[in-house]
């Protein structure tokens, strides 16, 4: 990275932290968050110095006792300093400013004015507003508190009606500070905003791109691998595949994947991966054929922790098994592979770069404890688009790296009650429809949005974002054909969301509606009736177990 050390997004306990990080990378620069308590540990690191520092909010007030700080003398470092709402009423309290908690609070979409005093002006230089036209503009605001008085040097550059200083700059000693939102959509120029702080005042020059960064991981896995093996449990979802992808890229043979196939995949799955990830990209690995273990275990459980304790349970078991058989005939391993991606690492408490602990991989679970073999956890710096975009890089085709989340567990628990071959065989074919009468319907969408593909943003979000059928294990009667049938009924479950943790039903149309119902009710044997699932998360999750 030329950009030095990139930069660094001091978490005060902001809800956006990860949000800023993901806005910063997507002007190009590498950005990791750092929890304030850490902060003054690493910049005493010798050559730990970022090209600059973005403070983020956080719910408490400065004058609170006990409220996150940061000393004075953090200010005389030479380091360039944005402050996000509680960060820029940080920086100017410790400087000498002053904060006050005013009568009303400023939430949502407020129009912003450039320069301090009465009335609209656009006269005030600014590096942060370089090129940003406040003349008609809104910004985000969530604060209780704001600054009164900017402390000495500093000059007030934007204002809202209700906010004396909605961003302030000091431009010789570095300094920035921002009341609103710039990471959010609904503040239109903050990308700009953080584009300036980045470039002009940090002097970044945004090298920061998938390509380099595959190219440089590569290079780092074969210098630390260095002929030894490394084993992966590929499951085929994003994360695993494109760190397999990479590391095959760097390591040839001296890679070898487990595809653990347990009988709970979607319709063709397990062929596909072997297609693409064995025959196409010319990879190790061995399928194993595991259905029957996973089936005969599962049978006669119909509580779904249960379900999902097995199926874990079972998995570990299964990769015990292969790997020992591996070792014992190639000799010793020395790496496990792992999809870990930054979210990860952020969520378990990994994000300062101190001893990070290490989540057990969705489908490994745990390891053999006699097997030592050390972490190889490429993608580790990754946001998801991030990983999306590194497989588009190596090559994996579009609709594999943007494919949809699949739990661990597979259809068991998609498949109510008891999980027999029968029922999972009509999850399987109504999945399959439903898969490909979605597919067209977002494809039509994006085409109208000219959007790439499923991004998140806010018209995008009307894209349908997890679609998958469940059996309820409940029959009805029905008429076909003059006869009477009683057979299943197949839920239809398909959200709209960001994340997966709350998420809205899909408003889909009458007419895809119909034609998926049509099509799965004359198409697959055994069910006579479709049920589309209205609940939102939450109160539902989004899968039904
Ligand atoms: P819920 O059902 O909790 O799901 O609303 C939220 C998201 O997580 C996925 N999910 C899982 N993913 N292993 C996984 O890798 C699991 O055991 C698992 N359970 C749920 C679910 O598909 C949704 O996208």
């Amino acid at each position: 990275m030329s950009d030095g050390n990139g930069i660094w997004v001091v978490d005060f306990g902001g809800q956006y932290n990860q949000l800023i990080a993901r806005r910063v990378r997507e002007a190009n620069v590498y950005a990791e968050i750092v929890p304030y308590e850490k902060c003054m540990e690493r910049l005493a690191e010798a050559g730990a110095h970022p090209s600059g520092i973005i403070f983020t909010g956080g719910p408490n007030s400065v004058y609170e006792d006990g409220a996150p700080g940061l000393p004075a003398s953090f200010f005389e470092l030479g380091i360039p300093v944005l402050g996000i709402c509680y960060g820029a009423q940080l920086m100017a309290q410790v400087l000498g400013g002053k904060v006050v908690s005013p009568d009303f609070k400023e939430y949502g979409r407020v129009r912003i004015y450039r320069g301090p005093g009465s009335g609209p002006g656009n006269d005030t230089s600014s590096i942060l507003f370089d090129g940003i036209d406040l003349s008609d503009a809104y910004c985000w605001m969530s604060h209780t508190d704001y600054i009164e008085r900017v402390p000495e040097g500093f000059a007030v550059t934007s204002r809202t009606d209700n906010c004396p200083t909605a961003s302030l700059e000091d431009a010789a000693r570095g300094l920035y500070g921002v009341q609103f939102h710039p990471e959010v959509h609904h503040t239109p120029f903050g990308q700009q905003l953080l584009r300036n702080f980045l470039y002009n005042a940090c002097g970044c020059t945004g090298d920061w791109t998938m390509a380099n960064f595959a190219k440089q991981k590569v290079a780092e896995i074969r210098e630390t691998v260095k002929g030894r093996k490394v084993l992966c449990a590929l499951s085929g979802g994003v994360d695993s595949s494109v760190a397999a992808v990479l590391t095959h890229e760097a390591i040839g043979d001296n890679l070898t994947c487990f595809f653990v196939d347990h009988g709970l995949l979607r319709k063709d799955e397990g062929d596909q991966v072997m297609e693409v990830y064995g025959r196409r990209f010319n990879m190790k690995i061995h399928r194993v054929n595991a259905a029957d273990r996973f089936l005969s275990k599962l049978k006669g459980v119909t509580e779904p922790e249960r379900k999902r304790k097995i199926i874990g349970e079972e998995f570990i078991r299964v990769f015990e098994e292969e790997s020992r058989r591996l070792a014992a005939e190639e000799g010793g391993i020395d790496f496990l592979l792992q999809g870990t991606i930054y979210p990860d690492v952020v969520e378990s408490g990994g994000g300062g770069g101190g001893a990070a602990v290490i989540k057990s991989h969705h489908n490994v679970g745990g390891l053999p404890d006699d097997m030592d073999l050390q972490l190889l956890e490429p993608l580790r710096l990754l946001f998801k688009d991030e990983v999306r975009a590194v497989g588009e890089e190596l090559g994996i085709a579009p609709e594999l790296v943007w494919r949809q989340p699949f739990p661990g567990p597979g259809l068991a628990i998609r498949c109510l009650g008891e999980v027999t071959e029968d029922k999972l065989k009509i999850i399987r074919e109504s999945d399959a429809i439903l898969r490909e009468e979605i597919d067209a319907y977002n494809e039509a969408l994006f085409k109208k949005l000219g959007a790439r593909r499923y991004e998140g943003t806010t018209e995008e979000e009307k894209a349908v974002w997890q679609y998958f059928t469940v059996l309820p294990d409940i029959r009805s009667v029905g008429v076909m054909g003059d006869a009477r049938t009683y057979d299943y009924a197949v839920g239809v479950r398909a959200v709209c969301s960001v994340d997966g943790m709350t998420s809205d039903w899909a408003r889909l149309p009458y007419d895809v509606l119909e034609t998926i119902a049509g099509r799965i009710v004359n198409e697959v044997p055994g069910v006579n009736r479709v049920l589309y699932d209205l609940t939102n998360k939450p109160p539902g999750t989004i899968e039904w177990e």
